[in-house]
């Protein structure tokens, strides 16, 4: 029997893998291809699996199918079973089985009947990872938005996860910024002030950083200064660290008010939390026989062709520099080390752009030969595309500047603004040419607030409806519009759905999930069961995500249902439903259709608005 809990594709795939076995034996029991319908006169789901057998068994693929469909058993779920084509097996879920799974997610408004996973995993999602005094880019913003919606999903699902923020706090820009601070401002090395004097006093820390770099190429006294006092620092000299720590707090600051804005929770642990561990990690690699001696350096060399250059020469992975400083590569080593060993991570997942893809399938393939990695945990890079301006060039500001975040984030919070402004006047100049009264005006509070709210929604919904893989090209006018793919269009959908909810609930006298679900789901138009079978497949595609880690399959579920829900609502009244329990079932369909938006973006990292 089909629990209430199970994700309905996979129920359904082990079913049909199970009849195949029964039919052809154990070595005919492979994927059973089995993927939604691609047309509604398909059914709901279809299976393909009797084209790959049939070749292998020498059998028609028709015959294969009947074969296949003679032992399988999916009554408790699905209408007779039909074979099409060449071969195609559809299959529809029964009306019996959309109604309890309808009733089951009724019945949980929080989780909407999803379960927790039985056997959790610990995932690190390190995500977001800018560079202490410099820029936090837009590359570091896509590497938040989709990390945060990433990590909450798979929290949703049960899984604990380790949010972590691998900021690049260390390194030989160090050595330029403490020498300059030492000769710029003395004064802050010597208390341990409030950081906002020293925020005051040296105002804008990238451009500081510009200056100390320029005194760095122009000046060899202060670039020796600033050599020897890399040393310092690695050596642990009070001072320098006390400046160091001056420098990272500064940057923290700056960083954390855009986590602030963006609702991003991290825990901050930078590449110097493994300086500890980097020695040990050469030694251990050159016990295994792994890293070796190349101009000084010590360096692994990986088989296969991914690891070698244009040049058709092996690309060596440099773990220690011939002055003896270590890499990104080597704290990456250590921290997969850490992570497995101390965090006991199974899996880690790393979000950044797809540059650094190659640095990953190095750093994954030292780990596991080097059995850094424990047999049963995974690594997986989440790369993402570069984001460009609307001409498909690097993106810039007006000016031709690297923008600010904070400025970006300020951008799309005013032009949402234009936008409600704009539409509440053509609401009020409709009004008076209506002879109607002006509706009522917002305050400048709720005004300010909501296009806050919205602003940021938008900038996430627009980075996160596009495959990851995929270059991506941001535009302050397509995000902000009211209609369209857009997260204001989305948020005002949800308040539209929960306002018809509100709206029928108080109409009809019908309140809350116990009196809807003393009722079963009557499907009398084909846009109520198109709008349930959406809604059915919440668990799927979560199950999905889980699994390809790809956000904008989320952003194309949450459009789907709001199209769907829309159909839904043109075709069937609510309030002046014919029969009382076609009204109930109708009123049930806007609960968990509202529930399941407001889950869902949700896991977007989006909060969801009662009005817009
Ligand atoms: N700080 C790096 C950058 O800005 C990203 C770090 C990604 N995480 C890692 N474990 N390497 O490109």
């Amino acid at each position: 029997m089909a629990t209430l809990a199970d994700d309905t594709r996979a129920l359904l795939a082990r079913r049909v893998v199970d009849a195949m076995r029964t039919a052809f034996g154990d070595s005919a029991a492979q994927d059973p291809k089995l993927t939604p319908a691609t047309r509604p006169d398909f059914g709901d789901y279809q299976c393909n699996a009797a084209m790959a057998l049939s070749k292998k068994l020498r059998v028609r693929p028709r015959d294969v199918a009947a074969s296949i469909l003679n032992e399988l058993d999916v009554s408790d779920v699905c209408d007779q079973p039909s074979i099409a084509g060449p071969g195609f097996i559809n299959l529809t879920l029964s009306d019996t089985f959309v109604n309890a799974k309808l009733a089951a997610m009724l019945a949980d408004r929080a989780r909407l009947a999803v379960p927790k996973r039985p056997d959790p995993s610990r995932v690190v999602v390190d995500f977001s990872s800018p560079n202490i005094a410099k820029d936090m880019h837009v590359g570091h913003l896509r590497s938040t938005i989709i990390g945060d919606t990433l990590a909450r999903i798979l929290e949703f699902l049960g899984h604990t996860t380790i949010r972590l923020n691998h900021t690049g706090d260390w390194g030989t820009q160090f050595g330029q910024l403490i020498t300059y601070m030492k000769s710029e401002c003395p004064e802050l090395l010597q208390e341990n002030g409030p950081t906002d004097t020293a925020a005051a006093r040296i105002g804008d820390l990238v451009e500081f950083y510009r200056m100390a770099k320029a005194r760095f190429d122009a000046d060899p006294d202060f670039k020796s200064a600033a050599l020897a006092e890399v040393v310092q620092l690695q050596k642990g000299n009070p001072d320098t660290r006390r400046a160091w720590n001056l420098i990272c707090d500064l940057s923290r600051i700056e960083f954390q008010k855009i986590y602030d804005r963006l609702d991003i929770r991290l825990t901050e642990r930078g590449e110097s939390f493994y300086n500890p561990f980097l020695k040990d990690i050469v030694t251990l690699l050159e016990e295994k026989g792994l890293a070796v001696e190349s101009d000084g350096a010590t360096v692994v060399f990986l088989e296969g062709n991914k690891f070698k250059g244009r040049d058709g020469k092996p690309l060596p992975v440099i773990v220690r520099k011939s002055d003896g400083g270590f890499l990104y590569a080597t704290t990456d080593l250590a921290a997969v080390k850490y992570r497995t060993g101390v965090d006991e991570a199974d899996r880690i997942v790393y979000v950044t752009d797809v540059g650094q893809s190659l640095h990953f399938q190095q750093i994954f393939a030292v780990a596991r030969k080097a059995e850094i990695l424990p047999e049963q945990a995974s690594l997986e890079h989440v790369p993402f595309g570069l984001v460009q301006g609307e001409d498909g060039k690097k993106f810039k500001t007006r000016s031709g500047a690297v923008p600010k975040l904070s400025e970006l984030l300020d951008e799309a919070r005013d032009r949402v603004r234009a936008e409600l402004e704009k539409r509440a006047a053509d609401e009020a100049a409709q009004a008076a040419a209506n002879g109607e009264d002006a509706p009522e005006r917002r305050s400048e509070d709720e005004l300010a607030r909501m296009s806050e709210v919205i602003g940021i929604a938008a900038v996430k919904y627009a980075d996160l409806k596009n495959n990851r893989t995929s270059n991506y090209k941001f535009s302050f006018d397509k995000m902000v519009k009211l209609e369209g793919d857009t997260a204001p269009y989305i948020m005002y959908a949800f308040a539209r759905v929960q306002g018809i909810y509100r709206t029928a609930s108080a109409a009809t006298g019908l309140q809350g999930n116990a009196e809807l679900g003393a009722v079963g789901f009557t499907f009398e138009k084909p846009e109520e069961r198109a709008l349930a079978k959406i809604l059915l497949r919440l668990p799927e595609v979560l199950s999905e995500l889980e699994r390809d880690l790809l956000p904008h399959v989320l952003c194309e579920y949450v459009k789907n249902i709001t199209s769907r829900f829309n159909q839904f609502y043109e075709q069937c009244p609510v309030v002046h439903a014919e029969t009382p329990e076609l009204q109930k079932s109708r009123l049930a369909l806007c609960q968990i259709s509202a529930d399941t938006l407001q889950l869902c973006l949700g896991l977007l990292g989006i909060p969801t608005l009662q009005q817009i």
